[in-house]
């Protein structure tokens, strides 16, 4: 039977990437957003890949959609948890909302989702998760300390939660991307994101599709014995 895997933020950028190799590697996906419908809609007919949607910074939003998901398409095999917004300003100009929904989305998102279906996956001996981190989370930047700090969140996330579904044949892993060529990348100004390009040694943005290869391989069956380790894909960006 084909395995059954969410990709969070699913429809655009990174997301969407990783739900066409998921369902290239032959899985039943289903791809949330919190948004665009329009987008959505257009998703889901280039790719044929199901949408749904719900605010992954909605705790009882995603048990509900989690649920839905498998009515339709069976349990939970493959969880990637993508979906992340900025908001960035420096300190001075960052306000407590600023600070809260980005970590209600990208790190409470995280843990909203794997609450979903965790027990699941250790229950029934098999799982896959794969968490989107930041090298912004490894390295911090400038104007982001909410951004840095729900990043830097999910790397510690991810370690942790790995400890607990090793035993269970989940394996929980994340990846750091550095700057790909997104629309959230391209909204930070022309002459500061010319000024990181020009410190990326590969000397480009990345691709969508270049993190999707990450987590393609290790949402694979045979990719057991990898877990609590963090890939990072980012051009040579940051190396540690
Ligand atoms: N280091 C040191 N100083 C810096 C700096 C840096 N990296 N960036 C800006 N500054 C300085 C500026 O030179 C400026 O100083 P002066 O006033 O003396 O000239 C001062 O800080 C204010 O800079 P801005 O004019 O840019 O201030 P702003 O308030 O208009 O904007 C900002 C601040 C919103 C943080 C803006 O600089 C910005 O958007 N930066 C990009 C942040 C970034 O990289 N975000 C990543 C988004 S993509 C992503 O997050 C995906 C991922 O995972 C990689």
């Amino acid at each position: 039977m084909a395995r059954v895997a969410i990709v969070t933020g699913g429809t655009r950028g990174i997301g969407e990437a990783i739900s066409v190799a998921l369902r290239d590697m032959g899985m039943q996906v289903a791809a949330t957003y919190a948004g665009n419908d329009e987008r959505a809609r257009q998703f889901t007919d280039r790719t044929g890949v199901a949408a749904y949607k719900w605010d992954v910074a909605d705790f009882d939003a995603c048990q509900e959609g989690v649920r839905k998901v498998e009515a339709d398409l069976g349990p939970v095999d493959v969880l990637v948890n993508n979906a992340g917004i900025t908001r960035d300003a420096t300190m001075k100009r960052m306000d407590h909302a600023k600070w809260q929904e980005v970590m209600d989305t990208n790190l409470g998102g995280c843990f909203n989702m794997a609450k979903a279906v965790f027990d699941g996956m250790t229950g029934r001996g098999y799982g896959r998760v794969v968490n989107i981190g930041s090298i912004n989370g490894q390295a911090g930047q400038y104007g982001q300390v909410n951004y840095a700090a729900a990043k830097s969140g999910i790397h510690g996330f991810t370690k942790a939660l790995a400890q607990e579904g090793a035993r269970f044949g989940v394996t929980v892993n994340a990846i750091a991307p550095g700057y790909i060529d997104t629309d959230m990348v391209a909204a930070v100004p022309e002459e500061v994101l010319g000024k990181i390009v020009a410190r990326i040694p590969v000397g480009r943005l990345g691709k969508a599709e270049e993190i999707a290869r990450g987590v393609a391989f290790l949402c694979d069956e045979n990719a057991g014995f990898v877990t609590g380790s963090t890939l990072s894909i980012n051009g040579g960006q940051h190396m540690y």
